[in-house]
């Protein structure tokens, strides 16, 4: 592993790419502060150049170099979870580029927990900044070779971690203003951070609040059309759906009877942690099956199943929005 790490590292140094695995999904890195290199993971992920990356670290002791500022609330989160799935939103060091920031003052920080990430940092010594490993709006990639079929050549090197543990992006935390704001859900939950806090938070302001991709109404979409339905709605559409409607792939907690071979039944687990883990890897596979759509049934609205029905609203949102 040394010697990839070390390959990787010059890779890196040299201004190239590399997909690096983090616990939350696989990262597009690059050196943070290559104007250059930054603009070759744009250009890999066909990103609009506006959006914001956040930078990794492989330690808080790292933090004076990119922030300008830790509130008693940044560090207390810092605390709880670093390293691990959480981006702080933190006011930035004057020298940090534009391109990082999508010209905002602030910039987005995470410490990831990856034991690969983590050595990766370490060897290298600065800030990498790495959005997921995907095509811009795509499923972010949770295994080496779900990078490979998403960026193939564009990435310089893919540094191997397994199957990422949680399989959901982080949760994005903004700590800059009086009080915190989650921009973007993940598995560890409102309720989480509110418990380490000890106040309430905010309601994310929706389309007011900084750019962040994760917060467009469409993203994270599968190729295949995708709908969202409770189980009702979906054995009343096995009941009444016509042959040439089919096939398709019924995603669910729940069971349903139906011998039809042409819709294919994918049990999903009934923990929110499990079916995290397996979502973005499942529906990277029925995309591959030529099916007429993926019909997701929907999930509990709590607190611990949040990030999941974020990103299950935003894979199906071209469906919801032909069904209105
Ligand atoms: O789990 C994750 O967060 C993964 C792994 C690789 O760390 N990364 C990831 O990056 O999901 P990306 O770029 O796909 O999503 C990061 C989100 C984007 O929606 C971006 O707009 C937002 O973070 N973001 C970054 N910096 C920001 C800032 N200063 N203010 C507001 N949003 C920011
Ligand atoms: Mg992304």
């Amino acid at each position: 592993m040394q010697s990839l790490i070390s390959e990787a590292v010059a890779i890196l140094k040299a201004g190239g790419l590399v997909a690096m695995p983090t616990e939350t999904v696989y990262g597009l890195a690059a050196d943070a502060s290559n104007l250059e290199a930054v603009r070759k993971i744009f250009k890999a992920k066909q990103r609009p150049m506006d959006h914001p990356l956040i930078v990794h670290l492989a330690d808080p002791t790292q933090l004076k170099d990119w922030v300008s500022f830790v509130s008693p609330m940044a560090e207390q989160l810092a605390k709880a979870f670093w390293p691990g799935p959480l981006t702080l939103i933190l006011p930035k060091a004057p020298h940090v580029l534009d391109l990082v920031t999508g010209k905002q003052q602030t910039i987005g920080i995470r410490i990831p927990s990856h034991p690969v990430a983590q050595a990766l940092l370490q060897a290298f010594g600065g800030g990498l900044a790495a959005p997921s490993a995907n095509r811009f709006g795509r499923i972010s990639p949770t295994t080496a070779a779900a990078v490979r079929e998403e960026l193939g050549d564009a990435v310089d090197f893919i540094l191997e971690g397994g199957a990422c543990e949680i399989g959901l992006e982080s949760t994005i935390v903004d700590v800059t203003g009086k009080h915190p704001v989650i921009l973007r859900p993940g598995m560890i939950t409102a309720k989480q951070i509110e418990t380490v806090l000890q106040e309430p938070l905010s309601k994310h302001s929706g389309y007011h609040a900084p750019r962040v991709s994760g917060s467009l109404e469409s993203h994270y979409a599968p190729v295949t059309k995708t709908q969202l339905l409770n189980s009702e709605e979906i054995n009343d559409l096995v009941k009444s759906i016509n042959e040439a409607d089919l096939p398709i792939a019924l995603l669910m907690r729940t069971p349903i009877v139906t011998h039809n071979k042409n819709i294919i039944y994918i049990k999903m687990p009934s923990d929110a942690k499990s079916y995290a883990h397996e979502l973005y890897q499942t529906l990277r596979n029925l995309d591959h099956q030529q099916l007429k759509r993926i019909v997701i049934e929907e999930v509990p609205e709590t607190d611990e199943w949040t990030a999941i029905l974020d990103r299950l609203v935003k894979a199906s949102f071209s469906e919801r929005k032909k069904k209105r």
